[in-house]
C-alpha cells in the first residue's frame, strides 16, 4: 500500500503514551502458557507480530482471551500444549520463531513452522545448530522456514557460547533447557535484551547468573502473574528522533521501558549532544520511566560492537539522526543489521542516499557525513516491507519540504499499527 508522507516544516509537541513493548508482550503470552494459572498483560501490544504468538498458542490449545488492551491467558504447562491441526503461521515474526523453536523443542508431537517471504530468508541455524546439540530432530531446508519440529522426546543439557549478540536465541535456548535433563550452562560474547530472564524470575522460576552465564535448571514451576507491560522504547524511539530533530519541539513519552539492555539509543543521542531527561522512574519487573525531549543540534559519534545490541533496533533512526548531525558518525560490529526483516544497512542506505543523505556502506555499518539537508526524490521511497524502515522514513519525510509516497507503508502494522496516526496528533505545522 502507498502512503503519501507528510513533509516539514512542523514540531512536535504534547504528551503521548507509546504502545506496548514487542519483546515483552510476546514473552507474555510464551511465559503465561507454560506458568500454572492465569496471567493478565495489560497494555499489550496488539500488532501483526504479537497477534501471530497469541493464534499459535490458541493453536497449540491454549486458552486466551483479549480485551481493549488485556490479554488473559490460562496456563496449560509445558505438558498441556495439545498437537496443533494446522501448520503454525509465524507471519513476519522472527522472535515468534526463535524463541517457539526452542520452547517447542520437546513436545510429543511433530510441528510445521511457515512464515512470511522475508521471514522465510531469515537464518534459523543459530538456533537450530544449539537444539541439533540437544538432541532435539528438527527439519529444514537450508537451515530456512518452512520447517518441521519433530515429536522430540528428550533434549540433553547444553553447555554453549552463542556465537551472536542475540536475544531470540539466549531466550529460545532458555526455554529449551528448562526441559532439558539436566541444568544447562548459556554464555553469551555481549549482553543482550534480558526480559526472557526477568519474565522467568517474575513467575516465580530461577536462574543464576555469573557474569555472561546463565545456568538454567530444568523443571522449574512457573505461577502465571499480572503484569503491565511497558512503552515500548523501540516505538518511543521514533518520537525521541523526530523531537530532536524539529527545532522548537518539546516532547513528553510516558511510561516508557528504561531496560538498560534496550536504553542504548537514549544513551546515543545524549552522546550525540541530544536534550532528553527522565522523570518518574519506577521499577515493577521491568523499569520505566517518562521521557521528556527538546529538540537540539547533534554531533557525530562512533559507535563498535560492543554498544550494538542495546540500540540495534534503533540503528535506522541513528544513521537518520546522523544525517542531520555535524561531522562523522561510524557505526562498525553492527553486521547483524543485515540479518533482521530486511538487510537494514542496504534499505538505509538505499533510501536516505535517495534523499541526499552522504553514507558509505560497510559490510558491517555505515559511515555518515553530516549535516545534509534531505529533499524530495525521483519516484517514490520504499520501506521494502520492513516496519522500522517504514517508520523511520516517515520521520526522515518531516525534515524536508518535499511530498512523499512510500510504498508498503503498511509495514509498520508489525510493531506499531497507530504510529503514524499518532505521529500527526503531536506535529504543529
Ligand atoms: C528481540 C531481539 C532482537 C531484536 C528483535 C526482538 C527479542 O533480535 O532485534 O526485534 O524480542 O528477543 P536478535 O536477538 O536477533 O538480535
Amino acid at each position: 500500500m502507498d502512503k503519501e508522507l507528510t513533509s516539514g516544516p512542523a514540531v512536535l509537541k504534547g504528551t503521548c503514551a507509546v504502545p506496548g513493548d514487542k519483546s515483552i508482550s510476546h514473552r507474555s503470552v510464551m511465559l503465561g502458557a507454560l506458568a500454572k494459572g492465569t496471567t493478565t498483560a495489560k497494555h499489550f501490544l496488539f500488532s501483526a507480530d504479537c497477534l501471530h504468538t497469541i493464534a499459535v498458542f490458541k493453536a497449540l490449545g491454549v486458552p486466551i482471551e483479549t480485551t481493549e488492551d488485556t490479554v488473559t491467558i490460562q496456563g496449560v504447562g509445558l505438558k498441556g500444549l495439545k498437537p496443533p491441526k494446522a501448520d503454525l503461521d509465524m507471519g513476519n515474526s522472527g522472535t515468534s520463531t526463535r524463541l517457539l523453536l526452542g520452547l517447542l523443542a520437546r513436545q510429543p508431537f511433530a510441528m510445521t513452522f511457515i512464515g512470511d517471504d522475508s521471514l522465510s530468508q531469515r537464518p534459523m541455524g543459530r538456533v537450530l545448530n544449539p537444539l541439533a546439540e540437544m538432541g532435539a530432530q528438527v527439519t529444514a531446508t537450508d537451515d530456512r522456514l518452512p520447517l518441521t519440529i519433530q515429536a522430540n522426546a528428550h533434549l540433553k543439557p547444553l553447555d554453549y557460547t552463542i556465537p551472536v549478540a542475540s536475544a531470540q536465541v539466549k531466550s529460545a535456548l532458555i526455554f529449551a533447557a528448562l526441559q532439558a535433563d539436566g541444568p544447562s550452562h548459556l554464555t553469551e560474547k555481549l549482553a543482550t535484551r534480558d526480559h526472557t530472564e526477568r519474565m522467568l524470575q517474575y513467575f516465580g522460576g530461577h536462574l543464576e547468573k555469573d557474569g555472561l552465564t546463565l545456568t538454567v535448571q530444568p523443571n522449574q514451576t512457573l505461577t502465571g502473574k499480572d503484569l503491565t507491560v511497558p512503552g515500548d522504547p523501540s516505538s518511543a524511539a521514533f518520537f525521541v528522533a523526530a523531537a530532536t530533530l524539529l527545532a522548537g519541539s518539546d516532547l513528553t513519552l510516558t511510561h516508557v521501558g528504561l531496560n538498560p539492555t534496550r536504553t542504548g539509543f537514549l544513551e546515543v543521542i545524549g552522546q550525540m549532544n541530544g536534550n532528553i531527561s527522565v522523570a518518574n522512574l519506577e521499577t515493577d519487573f521491568e523499569p520505566t520511566g517518562d521521557l521528556k525531549i527538546k529538540s537540539a543540534d547533534l554531533t557525530g559519534i562512533t559507535l563498535t560492537k560492543e554498544s550494538i545490541p542495546s540500540v540495534i533496533d534503533e540503528l535506522p533512526l541513528v544513521v537518520l539522526c546522523a544525517t542531520q548531525a555535524q561531522g562523522v558518525t561510524e557505526i562498525s560490529g553492527a553486521e547483524e543489521l543485515r540479518v533482521k526483516e530486511t538487510d537494514r544497512i542496504s534499505t538505509v542506505v538505499t533510501e536516505l542516499t535517495k534523499m541526499g543523505a552522504k553514507i558509505e556502506e560497510k559490510p558491517d555499518g555505515m559511515i555518515i557525513t553530516g549535516p545534509t539537508p534531505l529533499h524530495k526524490v525521483q519516484g517514490t521511497l520504499n520501506s521494502y516491507g520492513d516496519h522500522r524502515i517504514a517508520m523511520m522514513l516517515m520521520v526522515a519525510a518531516l525534515l524536508t519540504k518535499d511530498d512523499f509516497t512510500l510504498q508498503q507503508a503498511e509495514a509498520i502494522a508489525v510493531s506499531y499499527p497507530d504510529f503514524y496516526d499518532d505521529l500527526l496528533k503531536l506535529l504543529v505545522k
